[in-house]
């Protein structure tokens, strides 16, 4: 009965990691391979100590059990300089086994790609609760996806705008915090495969810390240079005047869209072809297993009528309370924000 309340938190523990998105056992990535490969040998050499440990244990409770003809207790001995010797050079080996290849990696993956040549610098901004990434080679800032060509080395400097947060994509990389001192956190990833993975911020930073994802999209070295060329394309403006004139007083003055606008809000060019709104409303256009049921335009209609509903604790002021857009326009404005398309 006392370890019906341990099985219903182990259930729970383990459930969360059924998300394959979120598995750290589902490698797609060079460093998160890396970091698998030293689970495996460190676990490895946990079941071998312990069946060993275990089976002496059991040999021995069983063979040299207390029978009725014991009338005394059995000859006390004290020290044993052999077998002293081995129980302290077996586990040395074990740990050298271990920390030989865990130092080689911790060096690899700390390496600085930042001045090679071949590898993509990408700066990310953590903000509460969405990211920021910004191609310096390319003069491009997006959010929320995070776009890279697969089998190339990304190399990322990560900072916070706010509080502390962290870089995590398990099935690419380990944690990398973002930190509130003013320095800068280097680490790169390396996506082996194309496809869609899913980012979560690590560190508890508020009441929408769980809604603080992002994604990252690894496609081909073409779809990549494409996206690059499109990304810079001049962007269509709205064509109702009336509607140009609230977009630009009310979202341009935080956001960017194109050329113009502010850099406190996510930067909003071709947010029609991300994965999501707010980074949790999955879009329909979306594609892998983070696909999801509606279509961009009616999530950002859902974002932009209450944005407090969405992501509590978000700093975007509401549309609808705080500068006082009629419904109409913020259909007008999320209409516009969906189709504004990047290509792949
Ligand atoms: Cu940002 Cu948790």
């Amino acid at each position: 009965k006392r370890l019906g309340p341990l099985f219903i938190g182990l259930s729970f523990m383990l459930s969360a990691c059924g998300r394959a998105d979120l598995s750290t056992l589902k490698p797609q990535g060079t460093v998160a391979a890396g970091q698998y490969d030293l689970m495996k040998l460190a676990i490895s050499i946990m079941i071998v100590v312990m069946l060993i440990v275990f089976s002496i244990a059991a040999y021995v409770y069983i063979k040299f059990r207390r029978k009725p003809e014991h009338k005394e207790a059995p000859k006390q001995v004290e020290g044993n300089f052999k077998l002293e010797v081995l129980w302290t050079a077996i586990p040395l080996v074990l740990v050298l086994v271990l920390a030989v290849p865990t130092i080689q990696k911790v060096f690899a993956f700390g390496e600085d790609y930042s001045a090679d040549k071949n590898a993509i610098k990408v700066k990310v901004s953590s903000h509460l609760f969405w990211w920021e990434f910004s191609y310096p080679d390319y003069g491009i800032t997006t959010a929320q996806d995070l776009i890279i060509p697969a089998n190339k080395k990304i190399s990322l400097e990560l900072k916070t705008m706010d509080v502390l947060h962290s870089f995590w994509v398990p099935s690419l990389a380990g944690k990398t915090d973002t930190n509130t001192d003013g320095t800068v956190n280097k680490t790169w990833i390396e996506a082996t495969q194309e496809g869609v993975y899913l980012g979560k911020c690590a560190e508890l930073c508020g009441p929408s810390h769980a809604f603080m994802e992002f994604k990252v999209k690894s496609v081909s070295q073409e779809s990549f240079d494409l996206w690059v060329a499109s990304m810079k394309e001049p962007v269509q403006t709205i064509e109702d005047p009336a509607i140009a004139e609230v977009f630009k007083n009310q979202c341009l003055s935080c956001h960017a869209i194109g050329e113009q606008g502010g850099s406190v809000g996510p930067n909003l060019t071709g947010i029609g072809s991300r994965e999501s709104v707010a980074s949790i409303l999955l879009n329909s256009e979306g594609s892998g297993q983070l696909k999801g049921s509606k279509p961009v335009k009616d999530n950002l209609i859902e974002w932009l009528t209450d944005p407090q509903a969405v992501k509590p604790g978000n700093k975007m002021p509401s549309p609808k309370e705080d500068l006082g857009l009629t419904d109409n326009e913020i259909k007008a404005i999320a209409e516009y924000l969906a189709n504004s398309k990047v290509s792949y």
